[in-house]
């Protein structure tokens, strides 16, 4: 280390000294409380020994287990336990290791070596901010010793909540670990500043990509052309597909978590929402995927959701995609659900046969109207019929009617001319991440853990009212009853 091996992260960019001493107190702490775990652990030992011993002596006479019963052997019982103790409360990796009970040990994993300490974020040089906001931290750096140009995005750590690392912080890392496709951004690893006392100091290291969607839609002067859509929908849905094979949901799919370099190349990334489920899906929370791209069932409270989430997302990015602005932009749940309707049709016992089932559904009063149809069509005159199919498709209200991912590869759509583009024939963009921080309009963020939706009765009785006199809808409003 140079010199200057101070930390460039932090903001106290003073007191080595104190730092150090911080540390060497903490090791010391440290290896006090392993002195006495291992006193412990050898007073607990003595103590089952002679109790095996009592145990045997009181059962002389009867038969034993063999000659291998010796004094030798008596303490059977000190097999070395793999798991924790099955008296303690079932409690999350991070409170797991922070269980002061002295019996309970720590799961210990043999032979692999794969688990090593994290480097240090000292070994990058910070070159500017991309993204900063109240939560979210991601820089461009360069690795000292290589040169390599990453991204660094700080893991969101509520400080203030003492129960350790979030697990969505670690299902990200699990999760961006495990992928590996050429649409997915790559995690190279996960670095911790100096002071690892600090659990905010937790960074991962991702390929840089030029560009985020959001940004380059918000500046292009004209619209991606029809080839152009297909690739990046092509690429997107090839990410997804991967994703969905490998039972991962993202969640949170959306024009600013999807990346785009300078080679045409699309990369989905923030995984901060994503999960792994099961087949069928366990019950999960509903508070996901940003409002403007959330799909009706989880805005009706559906437990049971699957992959057709993300590809109610993929609909809206389509969307975004042809008009540069977002699709659904409502204000809030109920606003988002009007909007839907007034885009998808109202859902019929035809349309959308499960829907009264779920929980918010009971209490909306719909209007008796046979305008149920959508008016995708004709929001986009410019699209062929076979994109309209497509995009109809990703945006049916019940999500079973969705094609999943590969079926949407397999669409016509992308067969048609115009072809899509080739990725290295792909525009180039200046790219803001490289010199500045990104500038954005505000939009929604992805819901934060413990927000409730309670949409209560609503009333969508005037949903259509005004649509013979306006083509488009809008205008009508919402009664609460
Ligand atoms: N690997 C990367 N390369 C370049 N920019 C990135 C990269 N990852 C994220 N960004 C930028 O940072 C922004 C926020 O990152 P993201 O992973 O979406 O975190 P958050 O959870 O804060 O939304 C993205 O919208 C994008 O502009
Ligand atoms: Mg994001």
């Amino acid at each position: 280390m140079s010199t200057m091996a101070k930390s460039r992260w932090a903001d106290d960019t003073d007191d080595a000294a104190l730092e150090a001493q911080l540390k060497k107190e903490k090791e010391e702490r440290k290896r006090q409380k392993a002195d006495k775990a291992r006193k412990l652990e050898e007073e607990r030992l003595a103590r089952e020994a002679a109790a095996a011993q009592a145990a045997k002596a009181a059962s002389q006479g009867e038969q034993g287990e063999g000659g291998q019963d010796d004094a030798n052997n008596a303490p059977r019982a000190k097999r070395r336990r793999l798991s924790p103790d099955r008296g303690t409360p079932a409690a999350g990796p991070a409170h797991e290791s922070a269980n002061s009970n002295s019996d309970s040990k720590l799961l210990r994993f043999e032979g692999g070596g794969t688990f090593g300490r994290c480097r240090s974020v000292e070994n990058y040089d910070k070159l500017n901010d991309i993204e900063e906001g109240a939560y979210g931290w991601v820089a461009r750096a360069q690795e000292a010793a290589t040169g390599k140009v990453v991204a660094l995005k700080r893991l969101k750590i509520d400080t203030t909540d003492r129960s350790g690392l979030p697990v969505t912080g670690l299902r990200e890392i699990q999760i961006l670990k495990d992928c590996d496709h050429r649409n997915v951004v790559k995690l190279q690893e996960v670095v911790v500043g100096e002071d690892t006392s600090r659990i905010e100091n937790i960074f991962l290291v991702l390929e840089f990509v030029e560009h985020d969607l959001k940004s380059i839609l918000e500046d292009m002067p004209e619209p991606f052309l029809a080839s152009e859509v297909k690739t990046l929908l092509l690429q997107l849905a090839s990410g997804v597909a991967y994703l969905h094979d490998n039972y991962i949901l993202h969640r949170d799919l959306k024009t600013s978590n999807l990346l785009l370099n300078n080679r045409g190349q699309l990369k989905i990334a923030d995984f901060g929402m994503a999960r792994y489920v099961g087949d069928p899906p366990p019950k999960l929370t509903q508070l996901v995927v940003t409002l403007w791209y959330r799909a009706p069932e989880l805005l009706l409270g559906a437990a049971r959701y699957a992959q057709a989430i993300d590809m109610w997302s993929i609909g809206c990015i389509f969307g975004e995609l042809l008009t540069r602005e977002p699709l659904l932009q409502g204000k809030n749940e109920v606003d988002e659900l009007t909007k839907i309707f007034e885009l998808c049709g109202i859902p019929t016992e035809d349309s959308w046969p499960s829907f009264r089932r779920l929980p918010n559904a009971r209490a909306l009063r719909l209007p008796k109207t046979t305008t149920t149809k959508s008016l995708i069509r004709a929001k986009f005159p410019l699209l062929t019929s076979a994109g309209a199919s497509l995009l109809n498709g990703l945006l049916a209200l019940d999500p079973d009617c969705r094609p999943t991912a590969k079926d949407m590869l397999e669409h016509e759509y992308f067969r048609q001319d115009p072809k899509p583009k080739q990725e290295a024939m792909f525009p180039t963009f200046p790219s803001k991440a490289g010199q500045e921080r990104r500038r954005r309009k505000t939009t929604p963020n992805a819901p934060i853990r413990g927000q409730a939706v309670e949409l209560g009765a609503v009333d969508f009785s005037g949903i259509f009212s005004g649509r013979d006199k306006e083509e488009r809808g809008g205008g009508f409003s919402l009664r609460m009853v």
